[in-house]
């Protein structure tokens, strides 16, 4: 099969960050050109360690990771320890990696790459805070008609959010960043809460990821184990929401997604309302249409992908 996207993964692992980088790394469609980490979920030391152990676990240690921005442009870091574990990666017990960081920071590996490649062809996959995207597009503002397109986990609008009323995680810790992203003109693929809400970790997928017998099939399904309990106490559902992955399986199969192009704007100025993506769903702005933002979601072929693709790990 010929490669048909080339990705940098943008990342705060993050127990469905790890299943997001798997699914990428199963798929001989992909192109991995690296992982840049980020501070998010817990802190820059804990996130670019946890995506080495995924490599790792991957079995590609050859893949590049880099470490990015330790804190939010603006505002003071805010962790998710409740959900994922002190380690960010809380569940099965993978060994301290091996594999080295690559020297260099995040932000110049991706500034760098999209300017070496040829235009249009590196699609950015940012799961965590846009601060490394950001800081990207603010160092070398040449990169953004260069990048094929943004599709990132981030925001809610019908679902509302789930680290305040108003505001997903990843928008909430560094909302000065996503709105650098939403204004930057690069085309961009939203998941947010809407989509990954309808995509739950029921105890039976769960058990299709056990049953492949693998190592990687086990820890993934040790991963989700671990990080649906707090969503489960949460929202009463059997399975907590699968989100980043989202965004590798959009990749992969854009049928499974089903959304419509509005315009994203994200508020940066009340507190009451941080970090809230405020989707024009119903076109009622004359604000351009900057995200194709995506609401439903076939839920039982994306867990069929994820457990065709982690089952070739
Ligand atoms: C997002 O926040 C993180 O906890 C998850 O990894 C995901 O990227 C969901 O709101
Ligand atoms: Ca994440």
């Amino acid at each position: 099969m010929t490669t048909s996207h080339r990705i940098i993964i943008d990342t705060d692992p993050g127990q469905d960050d790890a299943v997001a980088i798997l699914l990428a790394l199963g798929s001989p469609e992909i192109e991995v050109l690296g992982i840049t980490a980020v501070a998010g979920n817990v802190p820059l030391r804990l996130t670019e360690k946890n995506a080495r152990k995924i490599c790792e676990l991957a079995g590609r240690p050859e893949t590049r990771v880099y470490a990015g921005a330790v804190r939010p442009l603006v505002r003071p870091l805010v962790t998710a320890e409740a959900v994922h574990g002190k380690t960010g990666l809380n569940g099965p017990d993978l060994p301290e990696p091996k594999m080295r960081l690559c020297d260099g920071h995040a932000v110049d590996f991706i500034v760098e790459t999209l300017m070496a490649e040829e235009a249009g062809t590196v699609t950015l996959c940012p799961l965590g805070p846009l601060t490394n995207i950001a800081l990207a597009l603010i160092r070398e503002p040449r990169i953004a008609p260069r990048i094929r397109q943004i599709v990132l986990m981030g925001g809610g609008f019908f679902e509302g959010g789930n680290t305040t009323p108003a505001a997903e995680f990843n928008i909430y810790v560094d909302p000065h960043a996503a709105d650098i992203v939403f204004r930057s003109g690069v085309p961009i693929v939203m998941m947010p809460l809407d989509v990954t809400h309808k995509a739950l970790t029921t105890g039976r997928r769960i058990a299709a990821f056990r049953d492949l017998g693998t190592r990687v099939g086990v820890a993934t399904a040790e991963m989700l184990e671990f990080f649906e309990r707090f969503d489960e106490a949460k929202y009463g559902t059997d399975g907590g929401p699968l989100h980043d992955p989202c965004v590798i399986a959009w990749l992969l199969k854009p049928d499974l997604f089903s959304g419509r192009e509005c315009n994203v704007s994200v508020e940066i100025a009340s507190e009451l309302t941080m970090g809230m993506t405020v989707v024009d769903w119903w076109g009622v702005t004359k604000r351009p249409k900057n995200a194709m933002v995506m609401r439903d979601i076939d839920a039982d072929g994306f867990f069929a992908l994820l457990v065709e693709r982690i089952g070739s790990l």
